[in-house]
C-alpha cells in the first residue's frame, strides 16, 4: 500500500499525465485535488490520444476509483462534455466521483475572467479564461455555488437570486457587459446537477474507506509548483494550491496517510501565460524546442496557445524539491534534446542589479525580474533516445545531464520519459517503493 502525490515541479505542463498514468497502473483510486478545466493533461495509449481536463486520467483503467476532490473547481458543462467524449470512445465511468462541496464555474465567473484579463491590459496574467481565479475568490469570499447546491433547487435559486444581482453590477457597471439571468442559469444548471447527480459523493469519506482498507492511492496534481497561489511566482499564478501540501486540503486527507511525493520536470523549461521566466529562449533554440516537443508541438492542451521555451531552471528545481518535499523525481521529454549539440542548465541567479549570486530563489518583492540565469553547459547527445528503455541504453552524456540534475537537487531521479507513448519510459528506480529521501544538512544560501 502506498499514498502517492505527483506534482508538477515547474510551471505546469510538466508531462504529470503520462507519469500519472503509469503510476494509476497500480492504483486503486486516483484524486484530482485542485485547479478545474484550466488543466489540459494528455495521453497517449496504443496510439490514441486522450487529453483531460476535469477527469482524472486514471478513467483510462477500467476498475479505478477516479475522484475530483473538494478542492477543485467545476465547470458543470466542461464535465459533462468531456465525459461525455469518454464515454463515446468506450471509457467506463461506473467509478467516477465527484465531491459535494467542490465549487462550480458559473457562466458570470467565465465573463468576469475574460473582462478581468482585457482590462489589466498589459499587466494580464495570461488565465486559461475559464473562470478558475473568479470561482475560487468567491469561493473565499464565502459566496460559492458547491456542486451539491445545484442538486437542491430551492436552496440554487435563492443563491442565484442573491448572487447574479451582484455579479451584473460588475459586469455591467464595470465592464460594460451584458447583466446575466437568474432564470435562464437557474434552468441551465439545475439540468447540469441532475445529470451529475450519479456520481455525486462525500469523497473525502470514500478516500478515508480506501486508506482503512489498505488501497493504493494517486494524487493527482495539476499545473505545477511555480504557478501555486502562495508558493508561485504571484501574482502569475493560478488560483488554487498544485504543490504536495495541497493534495491533503483538496482531497480532504490527513498528511500521514502521504507516504511519498514524486516530482515531474521536463527536461527542459516551459511556461504559458505571462509572468517571470529567466531561462527562456527567444530565438533558434526556444523555437526549436517549442517545434521539438513531439509528438504535438510545445501548445497549451487548453488554450492551444504557444509555450514560451527555454533551459532547464535548477533554482526553480531546488525550490520545487523544498516546497513539495519531493522523494524523487520523473524527467520527461528527454528526447526533445536529442538534436542539441549544446545543452545549458541554469545552476544559480545573478541579481541584475547588485551582482549578488543565488542557489535558491530569494524571497524578495520583484526579485524574480531581476534574476540572470547563470548557466552550465553540457555537450548534446545528438542521438535518438525514444528507444532507449533502461538506464544504461541511454547515451553517456544524457546519463551525465541526468546525474548532474539529481546531485544539484538532492534527489533521485526515478522515472525518465523519453516520448509520449506509455513504454517510451526508463525507470531507473522504484518511484514508489525506492528510499525515503534523507535530506542533506546544507544551509539554505
Ligand atoms: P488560470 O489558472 O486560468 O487562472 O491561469 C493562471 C495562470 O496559470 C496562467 O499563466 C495560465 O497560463 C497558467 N495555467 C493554468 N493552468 C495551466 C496548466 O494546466 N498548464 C500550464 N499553465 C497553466
Amino acid at each position: 500500500m502506498a499514498n502517492v502525490i505527483v506534482v508538477g515541479a515547474q510551471f505546469g505542463d510538466e508531462g504529470k499525465a503520462k507519469v500519472t498514468d503509469l503510476l494509476s497502473r497500480n492504483a486503486d483510486v486516483v484524486v484530482r485535488y485542485q485547479g478545474g478545466s484550466n488543466a489540459g493533461h494528455t495521453v497517449v495509449v496504443n496510439g490514441d490520444t486522450y487529453k483531460f481536463h476535469l477527469i482524472p486520467s486514471g478513467i483510462l483503467y477500467p476498475g479505478t476509483l477516479c475522484i475530483l476532490g473538494p478542492g477543485m473547481v467545476i465547470d458543470p458543462k466542461a464535465f459533462i462534455t468531456e465525459l461525455a467524449a469518454l464515454k463515446k470512445r468506450g471509457l467506463d465511468d461506473s467509478q467516477l466521483k465527484v465531491s459535494a462541496t467542490a465549487h462550480v464555474t458559473m457562466p458570470y465567473h467565465l465573463a468576469i475572467d475574460a473582462a478581468e484579463e482585457e482590462a489589466r491590459g498589459d499587466k494580464k496574467i495570461g488565465t486559461t479564461k475559464r473562470g478558475i481565479g473568479p470561482t475560487y475568490a468567491d469561493k473565499c469570499d464565502r459566496t460559492g455555488i458547491r456542486i451539491e447546491d445545484l442538486l437542491d433547487p430551492e436552496a440554487f435559486r435563492a443563491k442565484l437570486e442573491w448572487l447574479v444581482p451582484k455579479k451584473n453590477i460588475i459586469l455591467e457597471r464595470l465592464y460594460n457587459l451584458p447583466p446575466q439571468d437568474v432564470e435562464t442559469i437557474y434552468r441551465e444548471y439545475i439540468e447540469y446537477g441532475k445529470q451529475m447527480a450519479g456520481y455525486v459523493a462525500d469523497t473525502s469519506a470514500i478516500i478515508f474507506n480506501s486508506v482503512q482498507e489498505r488501497k493504493n492511492i494517486l494524487f493527482e496534481g495539476a499545473q505545477g509548483t511555480l504557478l501555486d497561489l502562495d508558493h508561485g511566482s504571484y501574482p502569475f499564478v493560478t488560483s488554487s494550491s498544485p504543490s504536495a501540501g495541497g493534495a491533503c486540503v483538496g482531497a480532504g486527507v490527513g498528511p500521514t496517510i502521504i507516504d511519498r511525493v514524486i516530482g515531474v520536470s521536463k527536461a527542459y523549461q516551459t511556461r504559458v501565460g505571462e509572468g517571470p521566466f529567466p531561462t527562456e529562449q527567444f530565438g533558434e533554440v526556444g523555437e526549436k524546442l517549442r517545434q521539438t516537443g513531439t509528438p504535438w508541438a510545445e501548445v497549451g492542451v487548453t488554450t492551444g496557445r504557444p509555450r514560451r521555451c527555454g533551459w532547464l531552471d535548477l533554482v526553480l528545481g531546488r525550490y520545487a524539491v523544498r516546497i513539495n518535499g519531493l522523494d524523487c523525481l520523473a524527467v520527461t521529454k528527454l528526447d526533445v534534446l536529442d538534436e542539441f549539440d549544446e545543452i545549458k542548465v541554469c545552476v544559480r541567479y545573478k541579481d541584475r542589479r547588485t551582482g549578488q549570486v543565488y542557489e535558491n530563489l530569494p524571497s524578495m518583492a520583484g526579485a524574480f525580474w531581476r534574476m540572470e540565469p547563470v548557466y552550465e553547459s553540457f555537450p548534446g547527445w545528438r542521438q535518438p533516445t525514444s528507444d532507449c528503455r533502461s538506464y544504461s541504453d541511454l547515451p553517456a552524456p544524457a546519463q551525465r545531464y541526468l546525474n548532474f540534475i539529481s546531485e544539484q537537487l538532492d534527489v533521485p531521479v526515478a522515472i525518465v520519459s523519453v516520448g509520449p507513448k506509455r513504454d517510451q519510459t526508463v525507470v531507473v528506480e522504484d518511484p514508489i517503493h525506492g528510499p525515503k529521501r534523507v535530506l542533506t544538512v546544507h544551509h539554505h544560501k
